[in-house]
């Protein structure tokens, strides 16, 4: 009888996924309960967080509602939410404006959104110990964290702080196995996009020399650092980036 158990695979962690209600948080809800996990889902519209727990194989997940910019709102999401092996942060907004133009309000909104709640949501189940031993902490960063482009900056900044608080939070949870890595995909056509379809398509889809990625290529990484094969890779930011040059 072959025992052999694949260390690619998910069966018995529980897996909280932030943004599960679209693009890249819904595909890495998908493919990791095809993995085996059990699925918390989180994000703020209820009948597209219905949808996507209705598409889930297996059983045992489950939903909360939560709109994580509200601290009463996140931290109910902690008291309900248990004990997990590993958390996908990938609720995020874009946030473009040359930094000659940008207003208080659009930094706060990038900051808090994309640093500041991963960051305080991590920090209320860590001290509560809800994050399991062993467990695996994953940030959806971007290219846009190691890159410069005009009009990015609210946006590049807010990825960057999240890549510098992930390195040093790798070595504090470091003596409890918990591993902190960083996903920097390139862009993928998701509801982000929603806006500017065309441009992806006419424009910068031509200059990603293996073309735009799919939300299932980031879901697919994210399963690897979820996993038990990554068990000794903390504090990496991985690029998907499809080969685009960097300049
Ligand atoms: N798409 C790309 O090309 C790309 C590339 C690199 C990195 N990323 C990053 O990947 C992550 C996901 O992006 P996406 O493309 O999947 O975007 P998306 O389709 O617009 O999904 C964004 C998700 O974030 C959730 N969210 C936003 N604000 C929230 C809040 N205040 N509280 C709770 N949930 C909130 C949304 O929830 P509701 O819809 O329920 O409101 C939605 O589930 C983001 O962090 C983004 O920066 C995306």
């Amino acid at each position: 009888m072959n025992n052999f158990q694949s260390p690619f695979q998910l069966q018995g962690k529980t897996i909280l996924v932030t943004g599960a209600s679209s693009g890249l948080g819904q595909a890495i809800a998908v493919e990791c309960a095809r993995a085996g996990a059990t699925l918390v889902l989180t994000g703020r519209n209820l009948p597209r967080l219905q949808a996507v727990h209705a598409s889930l194989s297996g059983c045992m997940h489950r939903y909360i509602v939560a709109d994580l910019t509200d601290a009463s709102q996140r931290n109910a999401l902690v008291d309900e939410v248990g004990s997990v092996n590993g958390i996908v942060h990938s609720a995020g907004v874009d946030g473009v404006a040359p930094l000659r133009m940008v207003s208080d309000k659009l930094l706060q909104q990038v900051m808090g959104t994309n640093f500041h709640v991963p960051i305080l949501l991590n920090q209320r189940m860590l001290y509560r110990k809800q994050i399991l031993d062993s467990g695996s902490i994953v940030f959806v960063a971007s290219i846009a964290a190691l890159t410069g482009k005009v009009g990015v900056g609210p946006y590049s900044a807010s990825k960057s702080a999240l890549l510098g608080a992930m390195r040093c939070l790798a070595l504090e949870v470091a003596k409890h196995g918990i591993r902190v890595n960083a996903l920097c995909p390139g862009i993928v056509d998701t509801p982000l996009f929603d806006n500017h379809r065309a441009w992806l398509t006419d424009v910068v889809a031509k200059t990603y020399p293996l073309g735009l990625g799919r939300p299932e290529d980031v879901a697919y990484a994210a399963i690897y650092f979820l996993c038990d094969a990554s068990r000794k890779v903390t504090g990496t930011s991985f690029s998907l980036d499809g080969g685009i040059p960097y300049t």
